[in-house]
């Protein structure tokens, strides 16, 4: 999906990436080692696509999709940390601790997290007011009330039952946050009125939960060659997710009706969202 945002953003990965030869350029590799082994780069592409959906050219966002995909990618070296989740493959790698080592991942997320604000922020064609608002939305989104506080609670759950209505919360914060925060900075760099921001936010959000239940069953009935990280991870390290609380049919229910919930935000956007639309439905029965 929006392959056509695909080379872009690999392009501005690349140009971005530095390979100086300084004494901490084992940093910058494990930087550029988790940020360029792939991923599906979903974020920032949702972020460019409602740039577009909003009436500006996507690549107006191109800093912020890159920044975005950089707090991704951190997110993600810290997630498969012993002390978090302890997976020895991300992306189809070995995870960043295990190709360098835990001190080197450590410091390559705190600095992959702080060099997106500086990167986000060359941000240019763009009112410095809307800049502004894009990245307290970042701050706020990746920060102790967004994702952090969703992986937090996911860490508090380990080996104890969370409730339903704390799971969705978690979902809410440690996935729907980064994609809210694409949806709705995609939109404020457009220059887009506050109803629409309004709705890309609450579509992100139903998609988030969506995607987190389906990343839950993918743990489960997955092939680990092709996400490209270990499955059975959940389990190994007892976590409470959708699936372990309510089975895999009733959570493969829910992927489908948090989805629908999603696409009925989408009307005010009108015949430009068919991409979006097909985007979100894609997300429904995705193996990777
Ligand atoms: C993985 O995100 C973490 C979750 C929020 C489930 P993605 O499935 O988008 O991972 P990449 O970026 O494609 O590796
Ligand atoms: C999402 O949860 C992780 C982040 C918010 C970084 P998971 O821990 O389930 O993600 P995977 O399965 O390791 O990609
Ligand atoms: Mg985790
Ligand atoms: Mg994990
Ligand atoms: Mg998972």
């Amino acid at each position: 999906m929006f392959e056509e945002y695909q080379n872009i953003i690999e392009e501005k990965i690349k140009s971005f990436s530095s390979f100086e030869n300084c004494e901490f350029s084992h940093l910058l590799g494990a930087m550029n080692y988790s940020l360029s082994a792939g991923g599906k780069r979903i974020r920032p592409k949702l972020m460019m696509e409602f740039t577009r959906v909003c009436g500006k050219a996507p690549s107006v966002a191109l800093n912020f999709a890159v920044a975005l995909e950089m707090i991704h990618t951190y997110s993600l070296i810290h997630d498969d940390l012993p002390c978090m989740d302890n997976d020895d493959m991300r992306r189809g790698r070995p995870s960043c601790h295990k190709a360098f080592d835990e001190a080197t991942a450590l410091l390559a997320g705190d600095a992959l997290l702080t060099d997106a604000f500086k990167l986000a922020l060359s941000t240019e064609n763009v009112p410095y007011e809307n800049i502004v608002n894009a990245a307290a939305v970042l701050s706020e989104c990746a920060g102790s009330h967004g994702m952090i506080g969703g992986q937090v609670i996911d860490l508090k759950y380990e080996a104890s039952v969370a409730p339903l209505n704390v799971i969705t919360e978690l979902y809410r914060l440690k996935t729907g946050c980064l994609l809210k925060a694409a949806a709705t900075i995609g939109c404020i760099l457009a220059d887009a009125e506050k109803e629409k921001i309004n709705a890309a936010s609450k579509f992100a959000e139903n998609i988030g939960i969506a995607f987190q239940i389906r990343d839950d069953i993918l743990d489960i009935i997955g092939s680990a060659e092709e996400l490209g990280k270990p499955i059975g991870s959940d389990k190994n390290e007892q976590k409470s997710t959708y699936v372990s609380i309510v089975g895999l049919e009733e959570a493969q229910r829910q992927v489908n009706e948090y989805t629908d919930a999603a696409l009925s935000e989408l009307e005010i956007f009108g015949n430009e969202a068919e991409n979006l639309k097909a985007f979100a439905l894609s997300l429904i029965d995705r193996k990777l």
